[in-house]
């Protein structure tokens, strides 16, 4: 991968003076899903596939991208004295945002860059593709400036970069879980307080396989913004009765003693969601920690009733690949992961079914849906680095 791009790189930006090669993963979160703005749990880990980049310090204040995976856009300019987020500038207004949220917190970037990227992460998938440029940006800056950030600033700027550049209101976990990343485990963070652990994902016997739906979303036009409204007012109306910072802090006896509070009964369904779905990751850790992948399993499943019955953000694709997936032996947990509405499902499959499960449900997706699902089985690998 660094030979394509650096001679791709040559191809448009005509030779290879100064440049540097990096990489960002992708991101599949295990469990804990939409608690990282409510001050839950998530589980997510990197995975192997990811965002390569190749990049150089130019000397003028010019910003020239190209990314292998929109071709038909060719080389997209900007400037560092006109950091805007623009229609015309489409993906690049992810680094740029990254560069403008590095200005924002104090840190002047002197020289302007060519930039090409190219990505194995499918767009639109849920596995953060947009993260992964936004990491990869903070990373490359980093290099070639400098600049004092740990990974854990990395994920923030990068989060900040999506919030007020992007105007997508995402919570930490995505740019977390591509900055922390740690090879064969997942992270499980504490989104009250960024504190975390990396718990070994030993799966003996069994891998991580994603099936991407492929009816494209983006976080942007989706009800994202909304979920997260609905939980902020069914917070403002929950602190009515209790003393709580976000929906993470109550346990499930807590909710369903309070959640009169909340006068709506479609907003007790999500913050039921988000309490309950954070108890579900504590216990999911402890189960893969005691080494029960069976009860694993069994609470990705019910995180996914959860975000179909009470979130509502699956759909009958992301619900299609799921229960297809339930059906079939060898499957030992199956859930939508990501933001939902389209994007993927994550499955724990065992070794001698993975055949089976991508034959069978892919069959029936087809079937039921009109077009064709992808599968991945996928690995979890490290955070950002030189190549
Ligand atoms: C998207 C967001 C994350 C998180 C998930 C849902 O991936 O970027 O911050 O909220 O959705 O768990």
């Amino acid at each position: 991968m660094k030979e394509t791009v650096l001679n791709k790189f040559e191809e448009v930006f005509g030779d290879v003076e100064g440049v540097k090669v990096f990489f960002a993963p992708g991101r599949v979160n295990l469990i804990g899903e939409h608690t990282d703005y409510n001050g839950g749990h998530v589980f997510p880990c990197a995975l192997t596939i990811g965002t390569y980049g190749a990049a150089r310090v130019r000397q003028d204040k010019k910003l020239r991208f190209y990314s292998m995976n929109f071709e038909q856009l060719g080389v997209i300019e900007s400037s560092l004295e006109d950091m805007k987020p623009e229609k015309e500038a489409d993906w690049t207004n992810y680094p740029k945002g990254v560069m403008w949220a590095f200005e924002k917190k104090g840190f002047q970037i002197p020289k302007g860059m060519d930039i090409l990227l190219n990505g194995n992460i499918p767009n639109g998938s849920g596995l953060s593709s947009s993260a992964s440029v936004e990491v990869l940006t903070g990373y490359i800056l980093r290099e070639f400036f400098g600049f004092d950030v740990s990974n854990q600033d990395l994920a923030l700027i990068g989060q900040y970069s999506e919030n007020n550049f992007n105007g997508v209101n995402c919570g930490i976990m995505d740019q977390f879980a591509i900055a922390m990343g740690k090879k064969e485990h997942a992270i499980f963070l504490d989104t009250a307080d960024l504190s975390y652990t990396y718990a070994p994902v030993k799966l003996k016997g069994a891998k991580l396989v994603i099936a991407c739906s492929n009816k494209k979303r983006g976080l942007g036009d989706s009800k994202y913004n909304e979920r997260r409204s609905e939980c902020e007012t069914a917070l403002a109306e929950l602190q009515k009765v209790a003393d709580i910072k976000g929906l993470g802090d109550l346990t499930e006896e807590q909710f369903e003693e309070y959640k009169t509070a909340i006068a709506d009964p479609v907003r007790i369904k999500r913050a039921k969601h988000a309490v309950y779905e954070n108890q579900r990751t504590v216990k999911a850790v402890a189960a893969l920690q005691a080494d029960d992948i069976a009860e694993f399993g069994r609470l990705m499943n019910a995180s996914h009733v959860s975000l179909r019955d009470d979130y509502e953000v699956t759909g009958i694709e992301l619900d299609t690949l799921v229960e297809e997936a339930w059906k079939v032996e060898g499957v030992i947990g199956s859930r939508m992961t990501g933001a939902g509405f389209g994007g993927c499902t994550v499955s724990l499959v065992q070794d001698e079914a993975i055949d089976r499960f991508i034959d069978q449900v892919g069959k029936a997706y087809l079937a039921k849906i009109g077009y064709a699902a992808d599968f991945y089985v996928v690995e979890i690998g490290d955070g950002p680095c030189t190549l």
